[in-house]
């Protein structure tokens, strides 16, 4: 290679902001490697950006990562694991989702047929699985020995933590039933943060002409109440796509997330120019102003291959890691943010 254009190139490089690496790129939230590899390689071997988003967040729910995706997870008050996922095609616009979906492993593959197989957008709880059973998915038992062991300590340990509020008995000593308590007052409960407790898989995939899909799968929330769905689902707060834009995913704290949308408002925010760093920081912000010690973080990349992350600090959580895999190295590679 001549000196000039050898020397253009290095420059070339060195202006490059550190967090870019062109294109294709997959990212995901913590350090969830093999769902990394598995949607690069998918991409790779010819798959869609949908076949790339689907497999690599069913390889976290087969591996149960962190215990927060997939089976055998984040048991609810009877004991029953369930699970939320969803999927966004950024190049129609088109979403598929479930929530609170039982017995059936596949949340992310459910959702994906949710969206190629009906008109709608999310099913939940029961009539999901049946849907699901329908489409020809298995149904299995999503307890472990290890879920039913955290349910039994729980129980055991008086049912705490719980998402209980105004009702009596008095949530922080009994384990119900509940009944709404006469006077609403103020939410006794303990600051309680367990990082791994709201743990989701997110993901962003953008190939190579810069088309974009998004999507998540997780076991919700460790104790919850029956019936409760999360941000994961929900279109803008869980995960968006727009391949005129980019991406966005979130995990954390999603009854508080959702409110925000923080996906959406990240990717609204890269439309205007803002960058990908700027843009997950922005969304964090918003919820920070009326939750100071939410738990919670964003990812976020856009259809030139930039990409960034932000997260909110609270005791036990000053960096959030996420996974990237681009041209720039032969493996994903584990990046980390320092929480604002
Ligand atoms: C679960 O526990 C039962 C007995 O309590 C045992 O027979 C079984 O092998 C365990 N399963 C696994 C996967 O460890
Ligand atoms: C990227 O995905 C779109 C569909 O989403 C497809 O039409 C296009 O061919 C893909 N590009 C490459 C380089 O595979
Ligand atoms: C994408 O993000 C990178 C990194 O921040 C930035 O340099 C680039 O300008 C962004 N692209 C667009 C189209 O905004």
């Amino acid at each position: 290679m001549p000196v000039i254009s050898f020397l253009s190139a290095v420059l070339f490089l060195s202006l490059l902001p550190p967090c870019w690496g062109g294109l294709p790129l997959v990212i995901n939230t913590w350090s969830f490697k093999d769902a990394t590899t598995t949607a690069w390689k998918t991409l790779n071997s010819g798959g869609s950006i949908l076949d790339a988003l689907e497999r690599g967040c069913a390889q976290c729910q087969s591996e149960q990562c962190d215990g927060s995706v997939g089976y055998g997870g984040s048991p609810d008050e009877k004991g029953e694991t369930t699970l939320d996922a969803m999927i966004m095609n950024g190049d129609t616009m088109e979403v598929g989702a479930v929530g609170d979906l039982r017995r059936i492993k596949d949340a992310i593959g459910v959702a994906r047929a949710v969206m190629e197989r009906t008109k709608h957008t999310l099913l939940v709880g029961e009539s999901a699985s049946i849907f699901a059973e329908n489409m020809g998915f298995a149904a299995e038992d999503l307890t472990t020995n290890k879920s039913l062991d955290m349910f039994t300590k729980w129980l055991n340990g008086n049912c705490q933590p719980n998402y209980r509020q105004n009702v009596s008995p008095d949530p922080l000593t009994s384990c119900g039933p509940y009944k709404p308590s006469a006077v609403l007052q103020q939410r006794r409960s303990v600051q309680h943060i367990d990082i791994h407790a709201h743990d989701t898989i997110g993901m962003i995939v953008i190939n190579q002409t810069g088309n974009v899909a998004a999507g998540t799968s997780t076991n919700g929330a460790k104790h919850k109440v029956p019936g409760r769905v999360g941000d994961s689902p929900i279109a803008g707060a869980g995960a968006y796509a727009d391949s005129a834009v980019g991406g966005a995913a979130a995990t954390g704290d999603g009854d508080v997330m959702m409110r925000f949308l923080p996906s959406y408002l990240a990717v609204e925010l890269m439309r205007t120019g803002t960058d990908p760093t700027t843009a997950c920081q922005t969304a964090i912000k918003r919820i920070k102003q009326h939750f100071p010690h939410f738990f919670g973080a964003v990812i976020c990349a856009n259809t030139t291959g930039g990409y960034g992350a932000a997260c909110n600090k609270v005791p036990g959580f000053s960096s959030f890691p996420f996974m990237v895999y681009n041209l720039q190295s032969t493996d994903p590679v584990q990046r980390a943010v320092d929480c604002i």
